[in-house]
């Protein structure tokens, strides 16, 4: 961002192919755009389909097949951008369908690179100034017409209007107040929810008190520097609880990330080699394994994880995890692999589950609470937890309360463990019948799918 330092930009022109071009009267009229267009920044033409048609001739034709619909002619369509481009020169196509890619604040910022920013640039040019808006209706566009013309074909989100007409409103709403002079002040549209990690902060205005409900105080102290701070904390707190989806593809920077952290509970691991079912379905206890030991571990470091504990009530097996860790934890072991000595740090030995609940509960002064996993989360044997899915984070992070996550060995935790959870994840599944992971995949990727960062390009 801070890239909008000088700027050279001709007027940047709008056609709009539409039905019904009565639906922009106002919307171009009033607000900011039709102050930009008085300003002469931007200039709009509106195009009826109906006006590329011969009088009393149909601008649609049935939909080819069976089934009901019907699409306008691509003559039309063809002959409506040809009308635009010799009066405005070519243009850029964007055709809207719900079958698009889906608008959003970094398709925009792009678009507005293309056509009038240039990041970190002394002078900005204009690439292209011209771009059509087709709108269709009915049921869509002739599949060649979009194939042939289309720049761009936008979404503005999974679920289905009945034309192109507010999905170009909301195109142009959202797209020209990205245009250099449209919005008066432009560090607002810059600090704006979706052109970083955060969302907007909270914002307040007068009275002070309002329904019993006050301004936070030090909005009215005049302390600059801590209203910059509280707002910050805010906005992070805000989308870690709302848009915690957003954060983690956001490409969020450290000191993003730390901040961020403050409103994601403390992350705790337990794989279980007792209280877990074994031959006839029967609860026992496992053997501990090396490679998971040291691969939960790795992946605990990853993505965050307070401590992993590793629980077994038999004493030979405790005995095989304290000599594994006496070694990792030595100045031999860290020497050797420091990287493995981070990860083996936070494991922590413990008997059974009630140990673990303690041991964190004494940690945090506050239960954890404790969510299971299973390979064949279902509901048929009619246990008490109830099932999440893995966009569920929010109602599990406004808790405020540690996460415990419970991994089975053997054939999986035991019907006691599941009663004492408060919720079941759903299975990690492919495509196919088979979801039998080792439990080292199943942590990482529910790690992932839980707390992990999506990086985009
Ligand atoms: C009734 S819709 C056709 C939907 C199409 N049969 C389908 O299921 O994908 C008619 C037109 O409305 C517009 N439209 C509907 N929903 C949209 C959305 N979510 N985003 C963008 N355009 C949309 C498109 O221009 C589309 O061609």
């Amino acid at each position: 961002m801070g890239f909008f330092i000088k700027y050279e930009i001709k007027k940047m022109k709008i056609s709009i192919i539409t039905v019904f071009p009565d639906i922009y009267e106002s919307f171009l009229k009033l607000s900011l755009i039709g102050r930009a267009i008085e300003k002469k920044i931007i200039d709009v033409k509106l195009i009826r389909f109906s006006d590329m048609c011969e009088p009393k001739v149909r601008i649609d034709n049935p939909a080819c097949g069976p089934g009901a619909g019907m699409v306008i002619k691509p003559e039309v369509i063809q002959k409506a951008i040809q009308k635009s481009e010799r009066e405005w020169g070519k243009g850029f196509k964007i055709f809207f369908s719900p079958q698009g890619e889906r608008l959003e604040q970094p398709l925009l910022k792009k678009l507005a690179q293309k056509f009038f920013l240039k990041e970190s640039s002394q002078r900005v040019e204009t690439k292209e100034d011209h771009i059509i808006l087709v709108c269709a209706r009915y049921e869509g566009i002739d599949q060649r017409v979009e194939d042939f013309y289309a720049d761009l074909i936008l979404s503005i989100g999974d679920y289905v209007v009945m034309g192109g007409d507010l999905p170009a409103q909301v195109f142009l709403e959202s797209f020209l107040r990205l245009v250099p002079g449209v919005v008066g002040k432009f560090e607002s549209v810059e600090k704006e929810s979706f052109s970083g990690p955060f969302l907007d902060y909270p914002t307040y205005s007068l009275p002070k008190e309002w329904n019993g409900l006050k301004v936070p105080e030090i909005l009215l102290s005049g302390n600059h520097a801590e209203i910059e701070k509280f707002r910050k904390k805010q906005a992070a707190k805000k989308t870690v609880l709302n848009r915690f989806d957003w954060f983690r593809s956001s490409n969020p920077k450290k000191e993003e990330i730390e901040l961020a952290k403050e409103f994601i509970p403390n992350h705790y691991v337990a794989l279980m080699h007792t209280q877990v079912l074994v031959q006839d379905n029967k609860e026992g206890n496992t053997s501990i394994t090396s490679l998971d030991i040291h691969d939960i571990a790795r992946s605990s470091a990853t993505y965050g994880i307070k401590n992993y504990f590793v629980v077994s009530q038999l004493k030979d097996q405790q005995n095989i995890l304290k000599s594994f860790m006496e070694f990792w934890l030595s100045d031999e072991g860290k020497e050797y692999n420091l990287s493995r000595f981070e990860a083996v740090k936070r494991i922590i030995p413990a008997f059974n589950f009630e140990d673990v609940f303690n041991k964190i509960k004494e940690k945090e002064g506050v239960e954890p609470i404790i969510i299971t996993t299973s390979a064949k989360a279902d509901n048929s044997k009619n246990i008490r937890p109830k099932i999440i899915d893995y966009s569920c984070q929010k109602e599990i992070f406004k808790k405020k309360r540690p996460v415990l996550f419970l991994f089975g060995t053997g054939k999986g935790l035991s019907y006691s463990i599941l009663e004492k959870s408060d919720y079941l994840l759903l299975p990690v599944n492919g495509m196919t019948n088979y979801n039998h992971l080792s439990v080292r995949s199943a942590v990482a990727i529910i790690l992932d799918r839980w707390l992990g960062l999506f990086n985009k390009l």
